[in-house]
């Protein structure tokens, strides 16, 4: 079938969700306000307060996410580690609209996506979030060329400039020679980069990328990585990565860390990206610890989550009590056992 008889085809269907057009220019389309919301302020473009993900079966039941809180300011780029099996992609999905959080509080620019109703979802989806995953064929269709795999989302949305403005993201991508090749004649990493156009097509706010270089190698993940910033910096797009790759700190500002479907400690970057990149640009190699300091949060009730190897060090077990002690402005913590000095 030619891409033409595709593009009418994909115009007749009535994909678009069905609101009235009072409905659609409602100033609350998305839900009520929760600018009420302890902690919440308009700067957060994510806001995740005792977020918590159960997946039940007939006789299992996973907690994925055991009451996760995450704060995200608009344009962060910001990078979420953690191992196999921690709720990253339940996380992901969670924010995309993908799927629906058990209980909590989850704020995405500005609205509670626990009280979206279908309709108001399915708009959320097509309009705030673009997802990368780290198998690009799931929003690839690889006989058709670049620019045409680009199109189809934005001709869904109903844009009229889809060609031109797809032509645009892929010359952004690198990719202005490659369009009109078909995808199964791409690499890896091109295809990867066609992923990243689908994703912006439709201008979202967000951009979630889950194991974006998974599949590529170190080079094309620098140019991934490159395009990200510049996503980032020039159209001020909030960027998100999930991944278990500890080297992906060397990319990002912040770096979060989710055990066992909680957020832990923070690593923040303690120089500026231009300053990163002068570095880089000197050393073959930064190490983690020397671009990024290890931040212990204290969550909303003023609970401190202590690294384990401090606990062990202080002899403090688990669960225990602790003694404080405040010298000047310092807080001391200490075991109960040892003397006050
Ligand atoms: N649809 C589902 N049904 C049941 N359990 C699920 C489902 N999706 C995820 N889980 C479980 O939830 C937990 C978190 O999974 P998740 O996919 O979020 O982990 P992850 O951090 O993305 O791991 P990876 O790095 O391997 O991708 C795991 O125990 C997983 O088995
Ligand atoms: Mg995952």
């Amino acid at each position: 079938m030619k891409f033409d008889k595709i593009r009418t085809f994909i115009k007749s269907l009535s994909i678009l969700p069905k609101a009235s057009s009072k409905e659609i220019n409602a100033k609350n389309f998305y839900g009520k306000d929760d600018s009420d919301i302890p902690g919440y302020t308009s700067d957060h473009i994510i806001f995740c307060d005792g977020l918590v993900k159960i997946y039940k079966s007939k006789d299992t039941e996973v907690v994925a996410l055991q009451g996760l809180e995450l704060e995200i300011k608009k344009g962060e780029m910001m990078a979420i580690i953690g191992n196999s099996g921690s709720g990253k992609s339940t996380l992901m999905n969670l924010i995309g609209g993908l799927d629906s959080p058990s209980a909590g509080t989850l704020i995405v620019d500005g609205k509670n996506l626990l009280r979206m109703k279908k309709p108001e979802l399915l708009r959320y989806k097509k309009e705030k979030v673009g997802f990368v995953w780290q198998n690009n064929a799931r929003n690839l269709i690889p006989y058709l060329p670049a620019i045409h795999n680009v199109e189809i989302p934005m001709i869904l949305a109903g844009r009229k400039d889809a060609k031109k403005r797809a032509a645009e993201l892929l010359e952004i991508m690198g990719l202005k020679e490659r369009m009109n090749n078909r995808l199964s004649q791409l690499s890896g990493g091109e295809q990867q980069r066609v992923a990243i156009a689908i994703a912006m097509a439709n201008n979202p706010k967000i951009l979630l990328a889950d194991e974006p270089t998974g599949a590529v190698d170190t080079a094309t993940a620098t140019i991934i990585y490159n395009i990200f910033r510049k996503l980032n910096k020039e159209y001020g797009i909030t960027i998100i990565i999930v991944t278990h790759d500890r080297a992906v700190a060397k990319n990002v500002d912040r770096v979060v860390t989710i055990v066992d479907g909680r957020t832990g400690s923070e690593y923040i970057r303690k120089n500026s990206y231009k300053e990163q990149i002068m570095e880089l640009d000197r050393m073959s190699g930064v190490e983690e610890s020397e671009t990024h300091e290890e931040m212990i949060v204290v969550d909303r009730q003023g609970r401190p989550k202590i690294p384990e190897e401090y606990l062990e060090l202080a002899k403090i077990p688990n669960n225990s009590k602790v003694r404080l002690k405040m010298k000047d402005d310092t807080i001391v913590i200490y075991s109960r056992d040892k003397d006050d000095e």
